[in-house]
């Protein structure tokens, strides 16, 4: 058993397709065992995209991503980490498969409707970022 933190990004909720997204989570067999909806402030999408802090979208990320709600969940499932980035597609929609999310809702290489973790150790920190452990089932 693997856990991922998967997010519904600001142009996908704004759009109206959380429920979609989360139709194809369940329809895919992965289990939902945290979901919370927030909206980020500039220091928490910082601290969450860190590790894209030298690169020059990097402000335009943060700034996209605080500006709306988004809905955060932790997926959990036999290899969730590569199951859910499947499910995503590659982060650039014109290059992301047919039938994956982002290419059905993404926008473009920034505004692509959804984020994964990107490995074990990733994925570990990114669920504590968002969650407390009292608000995951076990
Ligand atoms: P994510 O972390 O959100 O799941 O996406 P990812 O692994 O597929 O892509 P990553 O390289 O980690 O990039 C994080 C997010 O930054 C935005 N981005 N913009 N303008 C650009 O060239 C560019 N490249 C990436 C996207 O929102 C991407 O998901
Ligand atoms: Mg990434």
């Amino acid at each position: 058993m693997e856990r991922t933190l998967a997010i519904i990004k600001p142009d996908a909720v704004r759009r109206g397709l959380s429920g979609d997204i989360i139709k194809r989570i369940e329809a895919s067999g992965l289990q939902i065992v945290g979901l919370r909806k927030l909206q980020l402030s500039r220091a928490d999408a910082g601290a969450f995209y860190e590790v894209h802090k030298a690169r020059p979208f990097f402000e335009s990320l943060c700034k996209y991503m605080t500006s709306g709600p988004v809905i955060i969940a932790v997926l959990q499932g036999e290899n969730a980490i590569a199951r859910w980035r499947q499910l995503m597609g590659a982060t650039d929609p014109k290059k992301a498969d047919a039938g994956t999310i982002r290419k059905d809702f993404g926008i473009d290489v920034e505004q692509n409707a959804t984020h994964g973790s990107d490995a074990p150790e990733t994925a570990a920190v990114e669920i504590g970022f968002f969650f407390a452990q009292r608000e995951i089932l076990s």
